[in-house]
């Protein structure tokens, strides 16, 4: 008969070994697993989609994909600014590939986005990156002393128009499918895992997204035969871009950090990940500290950004 210390340490090593797993599919993420950005450069001149990318995250991510010779259609809504952005991307100098553009306002709805990706219909898109979103900001309010328009602007931005966007890319995404993979990525916020107070809308936006990715990368993969559209919600946590004007440090990196981080680990294969490792880090610790120690502390934390923000007016 075992005795009971034979059977605690049984206990003991089971325990330990999805932990030893996840520390093992960590450092094989972040330190060791090669980037498999190039396996989308597949067929006739590959595009990959960025929205809001005139500025911010999501501007930096089409930089990369330059740097990587994607061709680009990149999404934004001042055509001024847009101009800019593309000749800053020529300048780099590192490729020759095509950029091409539409203007849209994602916050309102309405949009005939079939119309809106008929120029689109016959290029080989390999890659969505749907970056565009926000929160206006931090401020007071509640949702009841919000406008339904304000309500429903944040919904569409965040939720709404990546959802149709999707809608209307799908069936072309599933041809350049036919010749290699396809991926589709949600940009997510680390408000969709925590929802802090007075951002209920952006956090259940973003949760929606990532509710969203699973949905549909089971429909892709899952139901009949596989198309090779595959989806991942990056979960993003404070990076230094237009809408975030702070100070860089380990945990807020710049923009152009995290771009790379999220260009060398798409297509790693999950449906959900932390491209940062720093963002990493946080998520897991934020798990470890269960839900009400992170409820208050993110309670305190508005209260002081909010309270800073007011102080700037
Ligand atoms: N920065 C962070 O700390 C952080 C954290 C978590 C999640 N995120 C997410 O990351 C994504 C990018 O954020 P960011 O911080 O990089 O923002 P950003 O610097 O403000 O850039 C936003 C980009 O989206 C465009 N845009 C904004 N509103 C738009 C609208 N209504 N219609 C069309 N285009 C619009 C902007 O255009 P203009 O150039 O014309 O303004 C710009 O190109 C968002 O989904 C955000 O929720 C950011």
């Amino acid at each position: 008969m075992a005795s009971i210390v034979e059977v605690l340490a049984v206990i003991g090593v089971l325990l330990l070994i999805p932990n030893v797993y996840r520390f093992v599919s960590f450092i094989w993420l972040y330190f060791l697993r090669p980037s498999s950005i190039r396996s989308y450069l597949h067929g006739p001149a590959p595009y990959a989609i960025v929205t809001g990318a005139t500025d911010g995250i999501g501007k930096a991510v089409a930089a990369e994909l330059y740097d990587k010779a994607f061709n680009l259609i990149l999404h934004g809504r001042n055509d001024e600014k847009m101009r800019k952005v593309i000749n800053e991307l020529r300048a780099r100098g590192t490729h020759d590939t095509d950029i091409r553009y539409f203007l849209v306002d994602a916050a309102q709805p309405g949009h005939d986005f079939a119309q809106m990706m008929e120029p689109y219909k016959d290029l080989n898109i390999t890659l969505v990156i749907h970056n565009v979103g926000g929160s206006y900001g931090l401020q007071p309010e509640r949702i009841d002393e919000r406008s339904e328009e304000h309500i429903l602007s944040v919904v569409h931005w965040n939720a709404i128009f990546p959802l149709f966007l999707t809608r209307a890319l799908l069936p072309r995404l599933r041809v350049s499918a036919k010749h290699g993979p396809v991926l589709v990525q949600f940009i997510g916020s680390i408000a969709g895992d925590i929802s802090p107070p007075r951002l209920p809308i952006y956090a259940a936006s973003k949760k929606f997204l990532e509710g969203l990715t699973r949905g549909l990368d089971n429909d892709e993969r899952y139901f009949g035969t596989p198309t090779g559209v595959r989806f991942t919600y990056i979960a993003v946590g404070a990076v230094v871009s237009n809408s975030l004007r702070a100070d860089v440090n380990l945990g807020r990196p710049t923009s152009e950090t995290f771009a790379k981080t999220l260009v060398a680990r798409s297509g790693c294969g999950k449906r959900r990940v932390a491209p940062y490792v720093v963002h990493a880090i946080m998520q897991w610790a934020m798990e470890a500290m269960g839900e009400e120690v992170v409820d208050r502390y993110s309670a305190e934390e508005m209260a002081n950004l909010i309270a800073a923000e007011e102080k700037k007016a």
